[in-house]
């Protein structure tokens, strides 16, 4: 049985074949990377690496001969991944991959983010490849509200604009947890999975959370759109990505991050991580 990973060299791919390791030997993974460079540290575990670039289209169809099992991690590009993902999914095909899971974004087919726009896209293209499937329809990473946990520690301060609304986002680890388990068993074929954190918290619970782990005093500041696009801009974030954070706290307000699906905690046979274990796990890793 070979497993392959697109985007190994990701913060996801890692986490996801830390997974697949604690459960299947390593010489039935094998890593897809863009930079061969950076997968020394699969190499040195026994995985073996194959160089896999989605705008190398001549580098796909040979990486994947003798894959059972793939799965397409969304490429980072917003805006370029439905052609790179058309370009993996047609590989798969020529090549005679039996199975592809594909990392969406919960409620994709109705989801209003701009976003949601590629992967409705890239589902259409799985669906229409005839190749057994698994969407693994990830929430939003709670990371993405933690990414300078350091700084909102400091100024007190946790900024964003989604008001007091309800957000079921889970760790990466939870995620990437869930797609290993997915790879390993064999009950998933053509399955869609909506995936959320067992329990939803907004972001006044989490620069609370923040404060009593960190023993700092932290509170949630809501912002206008406009002010926190204005705050994100001055902290250095690029036009795009300040854009996409603050078009998904307006969402967040609409529901768009908030969910009763309990896919992810039964895929995972526990409850997902609380906000507490991840701002803990994440201060200590300083
Ligand atoms: N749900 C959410 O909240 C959320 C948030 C952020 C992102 N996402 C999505 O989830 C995906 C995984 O997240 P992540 O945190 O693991 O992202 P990440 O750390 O940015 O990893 C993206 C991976 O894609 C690879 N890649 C990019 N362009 C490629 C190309 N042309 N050919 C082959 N590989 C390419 C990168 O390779 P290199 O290592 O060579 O750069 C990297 O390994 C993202 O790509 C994005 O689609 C979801």
């Amino acid at each position: 049985m070979k497993i392959a990973i697109t985007g190994a060299t990701g913060h996801l791919g890692h986490l996801v074949i830390q997974h697949l390791l604690s459960q299947t030997p390593a010489n039935n993974i094998v890593a897809l990377v863009r930079n061969v460079k950076k997968a020394e540290s699969f190499q040195k575990q026994g995985i073996e690496v194959r160089h896999f670039d989605y705008d190398q289209i001549e580098s796909l169809q040979p990486a994947l001969q003798g894959i059972d099992k793939l799965l397409l991690i969304s490429a980072n590009e917003i805006g370029r991944r439905t052609p790179q993902h058309k370009a993996v999914i047609d590989a798969a095909v020529a090549a005679q991959v039996p199975y592809i899971a594909y990392t969406s974004l919960l409620r994709a087919d109705t989801s209003q983010l701009s976003l949601a726009q590629e992967h409705r896209e890239t589902e259409q293209l799985i669906h229409n490849s005839g190749l057994s499937y698994t969407l693994l329809r990830n929430n939003w990473y709670i990371e993405n509200y933690l990414a300078d946990i350091q700084h909102t520690i400091e100024s007190g301060i946790l900024y964003g604009a989604a008001q007091d609304a309800l957000i079921s986002a889970a760790p990466r680890q939870d995620y990437a947890e869930a797609a290993a388990n997915v790879l390993l068993g064999s009950v998933h074929d053509n399955k869609t999975y909506e995936l959320a954190s067992s329990t939803a918290f907004n972001l006044d619970a989490l620069a609370k959370t923040i404060s009593e782990i960190s023993s700092k005093p932290v509170v949630y500041k809501n912002l206008s759109a406009e002010d926190y696009k204005q705050m994100l801009l001055q902290a250095g974030l690029p036009e795009s990505l300040a854009g996409t954070m603050v078009e998904a706290d307006i969402e967040a307000t609409r529901g768009a991050f908030f969910s009763e699906s309990k896919d992810l905690e039964n895929l995972l046979k526990h409850p997902t991580t609380s906000i507490e274990a991840t701002v803990k796990s994440l201060l200590a890793s300083f």
